[in-house]
């Protein structure tokens, strides 16, 4: 079996993130979205990886590399114009070949234990199988109709009247036949060639489509808000491990990943949270649901439920700062020039709150 992950989307919900950085690599507790996609298929035991690249693909070829970090081979696939799911699935056939695959969008975080399902269907009879969860706005995605004996009776790309909640979750397993699929459907009211049809296609020509319903959780990281939901799942997983340094004078919960070269100098932290390699919290409080990234500072601060990525600094603030995405290079310190006032630099699409 082969693997395909879905790279190409410029994450333009993500402004101002995503004008340095592709979506897919933005870090959840640490680590970018797309190498937790790239575990999940080696995990499954796939050594073959192709990544569908667009406008930011430059960036994603210098992060992941030929893959050998992950034991697995990358060839990239470049994508002109993002012209859709099902299209991309166009462009790959000649990577992917008569090889059943699954296909990952690369910025969709999903709880663990995914592996064993994808190892499985390369032994299945089924020509496909497609992954659903209930959520509560099913409209803004792909959803499924089942029959009463759970097969599937149709699928729609972001219905006005849902017909279930079963949203279908980015992640997918295919065989050759799909090809004959995205070669048959037309593109869709925006524009793109949705995956959705050229499924609904597989079903509609009698093909068996399986679908599993996944019940942890699932969230496709489009927005800020998604960021940090994603965040806070991921670090309810994380246990206790201290590779860096605390002083006598922390307090460090139960929670708390250290990573290697990092200090917490006379500060308390709080988990679930994780402090990245050569961070530095001095006289600081991280409470719970925060990721600091390698290379930042935190000092005499507090900072709350937040993610803060790398080499950025925090110094000398006295409110707290909570719910708050910052970027790669930001310094946030308090100016003591007259006048008193909030002094800011900010990037385009920006978005602060101020107390
Ligand atoms: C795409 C698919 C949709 C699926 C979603 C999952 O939507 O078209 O069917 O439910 O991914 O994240 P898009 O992100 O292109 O709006």
């Amino acid at each position: 079996m082969k693997g395909l992950i879905l790279s190409g989307g410029k994450g333009s919900r993500l402004y101002p993130l995503t004008y340095t950085s592709a979506k897919q690599l933005i870090p959840v507790a640490n680590k970018p979205v797309l190498f937790r996609v790239i575990e999940t298929i080696r995990d499954a035991g796939i050594t073959e990886i192709g990544i569908v690249i667009g406008s930011t693909g430059d960036q994603i070829r210098e992060a992941v590399g030929r893959g050998g970090r992950w034991g697995v081979n990358i060839t990239y696939i470049p994508q002109d114009a993002p012209l859709g799911l099902a299209h991309a699935v166009k462009i790959s056939q000649e990577f992917l070949g008569d090889e059943r695959f699954v296909m990952f969008l690369g910025d969709n975080v999903i709880q663990g234990g995914i592996s064993p399902l994808i190892a499985q269907f390369a032994n299945s009879e089924w020509n496909s199988q497609i992954v659903l969860t209930r959520i509560e706005h099913p409209e803004q995605y792909g959803v499924a109709e089942l029959g009463d004996d759970g097969r599937i009776i149709r699928l729609v790309e972001k219905p006005k009247n849902p017909p279930s909640d079963l949203a279908l979750v980015g992640i997918y397993m295919f065989d050759h036949h799909i090809f004959d699929a995205v070669k048959a459907i037309k593109p869709s009211w925006r524009g793109e060639l949705e995956i959705t049809d050229a499924i609904q296609w597989l079903v509609e020509k009698g093909y068996a489509v399986h679908p599993y319903i996944h019940r942890g959780w699932w969230i496709d990281t489009g927005r800020p808000g998604d960021m940090l939901e994603a965040n806070d799942l991921v670090l309810e997983e994380i246990e206790y491990e201290i590779e860096g340094y605390a002083d006598r004078d922390s307090t460090v919960g139960r929670r708390v990943r250290i990573e290697k070269g990092a200090e917490i100098i006379n500060s308390v932290v709080r988990g679930p949270s994780i402090i990245g390699e050569n961070a530095r919290i001095v006289n600081s409080y991280v409470g719970p649901f925060t990721s600091i990234y390698h290379n930042v500072t935190v000092e005499n601060s507090e900072i709350e439920h937040s993610m803060v990525l790398e080499h950025s600094e925090i110094r000398d603030i006295e409110a707290r700062i909570q719910d708050s995405i910052i970027g790669k290079n930001v310094l946030i310190n308090k100016s003591p020039i007259k006048p008193k006032a909030l002094k800011l630099t900010l990037a385009d699409n920006s978005q602060v709150g101020i107390l």
